[in-house]
């Protein structure tokens, strides 16, 4: 039948308002005690996620992999590592998160294999210029011996992104050397990804996370551009920078959004596409991904004019395409943001790389700060149309743990950096469920029984599912409490400011909602009056008839 004729599924937009939750796998709850957290370990927590409310779970990477990025170095595209467990219990648990009505996305990582994937290993048991090579980008070097890479790219991880191999011919990663990039102009390659897309859509997988889906597509033409340290937010904005956002790559996700409309509701997906505002919208129309992450805040200081900036762009950029808009604040890549907004202002990315190195001293955050303004963003972000996309331990309002032993640390940037940036291990220590650190014979707060793979802090029993379930006014049963209002405030895709009346000054943000709902945060930490209506929640308790500093609250007229 043709499309056209198809009535749309009833659940066909499920994605567009979604709370989704993004579960690390080898950090969440490990069910064997080897202290790798498993699929098995997710499956058992299913009743935790639906207490909390989720719509849908994302799972980071939970492919066989050597973890030379942390699973998204993948072996196999279309397997479980057998240290997570197998392919049974990822439908067991797939099973058990829809009868929850809970969905579920998966991450898929097309940029670049591992270098074990079978197609690695036979381009390089292969001749240069053969096939097998051809699905990756090998090249011969430069200078007389070809000893030097073929052009002055350099990896994200630190180090040139070219690496030779035996027979005197060099790979592109744009990640680690065991991260090898992909050739997406090769037909073959595209059959593959669409392949794997259908193998996890037939087992009920609901939608996909699109990993690097910025850096698919690349201009190989010879000599290839000298390309000096770009960021990458700061690329050229036509499309025209040789390896990122190129407008070749929409091509790709047309013929992904073509697999994703085979199906019964259609699949959802999102890209993680680190790129201009203004070009993430291309990413997300339609005809291709649905939505692409907005990690805007991610670099914003915790100030109203900022975050209003990026809530009206972001609207204005969605509805022009008929995308849906995406809210983030913490993930597995970033500094934890109740720890990032306790730190100074404009600390910016530099700046919290440093901290880092300093083993979270210099300069020490202000945990109260910091946890105001973490709840305050969250209920700001929460009311907002489109979906939100939260990290696990984030409910738990979790802290960045910034001082792991040098000799644990397993992020490749700080191996690749020369030990000059440490890296993304600090929001991925496995989370604690219980007050004990030996709750269950264990030492990881119940974690597993094994312990934990990266060392939990002493103070993590303190904001443990445990401590906080027996905590009426913990950061989880606010981030439950908002997630129930929340499916009753989600109906038409629209805000309007509110921008007259005792809220209109400036550090307040205080917008409608449709159904009489009313949403302010103040920025300052100067009480301001409180705007009619009932109070549903707030994200800490208010004084009298105002809205306490660094506060948002929820009112229904
Ligand atoms: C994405 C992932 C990150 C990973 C990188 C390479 O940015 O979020 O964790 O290191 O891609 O796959």
């Amino acid at each position: 039948m043709a499309d056209t004729a198809r009535t749309p599924h009833p659940d066909a937009d499920w994605w567009r308002q979604a709370v989704v939750y993004q579960i690390y796998p080898r950090s969440f709850a490990d069910s064997d005690g080897d202290g790798i957290g498993n699929i098995a370990g997710i499956t058992a927590k299913v009743d935790y996620l639906k207490a909390l409310g989720a719509d849908a779970v994302w799972l980071s990477p939970f492919y066989p992999s050597a973890l030379a990025d942390g699973g998204y170095d993948v072996d196999d595209y279309r397997d479980v590592d057998p240290k997570l467990g197998s392919l049974a219990d990822f439908d067991e648990l797939s099973t058990r998160l829809h009868a929850a009505g809970i969905r579920l996305i998966v991450d898929i990582v097309p940029n670049h294999s591992s270098n074990r994937h079978v197609w690695f290993q036979e381009a390089l048991a292969a001749e240069p210029g053969s096939p097998a090579r051809d699905r990756y980008i090998f090249r011969d070097g430069l200078g007389p011996d070809g000893d030097q890479p073929p052009s002055d790219w350099v990896s994200h991880f630190g180090g040139s992104a070219w690496t030779r191999v035996p027979d005197g011919q060099w790979y592109l990663h744009l990640f680690a050397p065991e991260q090898p990039d992909f050739d997406w102009s090769n037909q073959e390659v595209r059959e593959d990804f669409r392949k794997t897309l259908r193998f996890w859509s037939d087992r009920g997988v609901d939608g996909f996370r699109v990993d690097v889906a910025h850096g698919l597509a690349k201009d190989l033409s010879e000599p290839l551009r000298s390309l000096p340290l770009i960021p990458e937010m700061e690329l050229e904005q036509d499309g025209s920078n040789p390896l990122f956002d190129r407008d070749d790559v929409h091509t790709i996700f047309s013929e992904w959004r073509a697999v994703f409309n085979e199906y019964d509701p259609p699949r959802s997906a999102v890209a993680e596409a680190w790129v201009p505002t203004a070009r993430r919208a291309l990413y997300a129309r339609p005809t291709e991904l649905g939505q692409a992450f907005n990690f805007d805040l991610l670099r914003e200081d915790w100030d109203a004019e900022g975050f209003r900036k990026s809530i009206s762009e972001n609207l204005a950029e969605s509805a022009a395409t008929g995308a849906s808009s995406t809210w983030v604040l913490s993930n597995h890549d970033v500094v934890r943001h109740r720890t990032r907004y306790g730190l100074p202002q404009g600390i910016g990315t530099e700046g919290l790389d440093s901290w880092l190195l300093s083993d979270g001293q210099d300069p020490l955050p202000d945990d109260a700060t910091g946890l105001h303004r973490a709840t305050a963003s969250t209920l700001l972000l929460l009311a907002l149309p489109g979906s939100m996309y939260l990290y696990q331990g984030e409910e738990l309002g979790l802290r960045e743990v910034p001082d792991i032993p040098r000799d644990q640390l397993a992020d490749p940037i700080w191996l690749r950096t020369g030990h000059k940036l440490k890296g993304r291990d600090g929001c991925r220590v496995p989370i604690p469920w219980n007050i004990d650190r030996s709750a269950d014979g264990g030492s990881s707060f119940g974690f597993g029984s094994g312990g934990a793979h990266l060392p939990q802090p002493d103070w993590f029993g303190g904001l443990s599912v445990e401590a906080e379930e027996a905590d009426p006014d913990s950061v989880l049963h606010l981030y439950r409490k908002a997630l129930a209002l929340r499916r009753e405030l989600q109906g038409a895709e629209t805000l309007e400011w509110v921008s007259e009346g005792a809220t209109a000054q400036p550090g307040i943000l205080h917008f409608r909602r449709p159904g009489g709902w009313e949403v302010a945060t103040n920025f300052g930490t100067t009480p301001v009056p409180l705007p009619e209506g009932e109070v549903v929640v707030s994200s800490r308790p208010l004084e009298g008839d105002t809205l306490p500093g660094e506060t948002t609250v929820w009112l229904r007229k």
